[in-house]
């Protein structure tokens, strides 16, 4: 089996990330591609909140993983010239940690909580008054002689991060005045990060290989710095160094990336519905035993992307593989 974690083309952050993504992260709005429906609000909130001198309102961005969520928090706070402190919902195991970070917290900081929605019960109780009154009650004593002590807290700004927004309480939610979901990108923005990476790289490529690049990428900025991270490795050692079209290609064919971003997997799971249960439906759980792969894995990793292409669709008796899904693998069909 296929560690799905290390997967070229997985969005989930993986070893060796890390580095790459902190010399690559945009650091203002102008430097940050696409979404620009949120960058337009954005500009206006910040702008708003200068004038009048007050922190901004609570932000929530949510979105599947490497979109730019965190990269984003960190404009907002270098936008408004704002100190940022990050934490992340498993982080914050009991309420003591949370007032410890939020007693040091000072005027105008900005808060970011990863993760937000592994933020334990007790812990987000404790986040609703600091979010709304700027106030922290602790609990004194216990039993019928337990008082409630009420500290007040400067103005700080909490920015939210999730890829799984359903699973955030109503009350947290309500309480973010600005909500923003991140979308996959358009594959000509794909493009235009790919060249600001290469630039920042110092690695030179042309118009059809970053085109090439981008429309593997899932439409997914961690994915394509990744992608031409392996291709410019290729290019070196085969190559004049240059990212060509050609050694693109022949990168994508050695890595078994196909030409719209899907790997191994993403194929085995298709070709079996189609070989194993003549196209579906199949119910998840022979689905995960048939491939080898976790239930788990499979409907939150690998289906999403299936069926954003039109691939697979969901039914309530089970996965189907469409008729786009069989044209993909060279084959025609369903049968009706
Ligand atoms: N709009 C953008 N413009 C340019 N580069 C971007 C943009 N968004 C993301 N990136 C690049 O993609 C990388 C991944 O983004 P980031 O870590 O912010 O994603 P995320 O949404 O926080 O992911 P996760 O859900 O895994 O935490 C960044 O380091 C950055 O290099
Ligand atoms: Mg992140």
């Amino acid at each position: 089996m296929i560690d799905t974690n290390n997967r070229l083309i997985s969005p989930i952050e993986r070893q060796g990330d890390e580095a790459w993504d902190l010399s690559l992260r945009p650091k203002t709005l102008s430097e940050y591609i696409g979404q620009n429906k949120i960058k337009q609000n954005l500009e206006i909130t910040v702008a708003a909140a200068q004038k009048r001198g007050e922190p901004i309102e609570h932000v929530l961005l949510y979105g599947a993983p490497g979109l730019g969520k965190t990269t984003l928090a960190h404009v907002i706070a270098n936008e408004i010239g704002a100190n940022i402190r990050v934490t992340s919902g498993p982080a914050i195991e009991k309420s003591g940690d949370l007032a410890a970070i939020l007693t040091n917290l000072e005027a105008g900081d900005i808060l970011f909580i990863d993760e937000i929605h592994r933020l334990p019960k007790i812990v987000e109780e404790i986040l609703y008054p600091a979010m709304e009154d700027y106030a922290l009650d602790i609990i004194m004593g216990k039993g019928p002689s337990a008082r409630t002590l009420r500290l007040d807290l400067p103005k700080f700004t909490i920015i939210g991060a999730t890829t799984m927004a359903s699973l955030l309480s109503a009350p947290l939610r309500d309480r973010f005045g600005i909500t923003h979901h991140l979308n996959f990108y358009e594959t000509a923005d794909i493009e235009k990060i790919l060249r600001r990476s290469a630039r920042i790289l110092g690695i030179e490529i042309d118009g059809e290989a970053a085109l090439a690049i981008a429309q593997r990428s899932r439409r997914t900025p961690r994915i394509a710095n990744r992608l031409l991270k392996r291709v410019r490795d290729y290019c070196e050692v085969k190559g004049d160094g240059k990212i060509s079209v050609k050694d693109s290609l022949e990168a994508f064919h050695m890595l078994e990336v196909d030409e719209l971003g899907l790997d191994l997997i993403d194929r085995c799971i298709l070709e079996t519905i189609v070989n194993k249960f003549q196209g579906g439906p199949v119910g998840l759980n022979t689905l995960a035993a048939s491939t080898g792969e976790e239930m788990d894995t499979i409907e939150n990793v690998y289906e999403p992307y299936l069926m954003q292409l039109g691939f697979l669709d969901r039914s309530p008796r089970g996965r189907l593989v469409t008729t786009l899904g069989y044209k993909h693998l060279g084959l025609t069909g369903p049968l009706v």
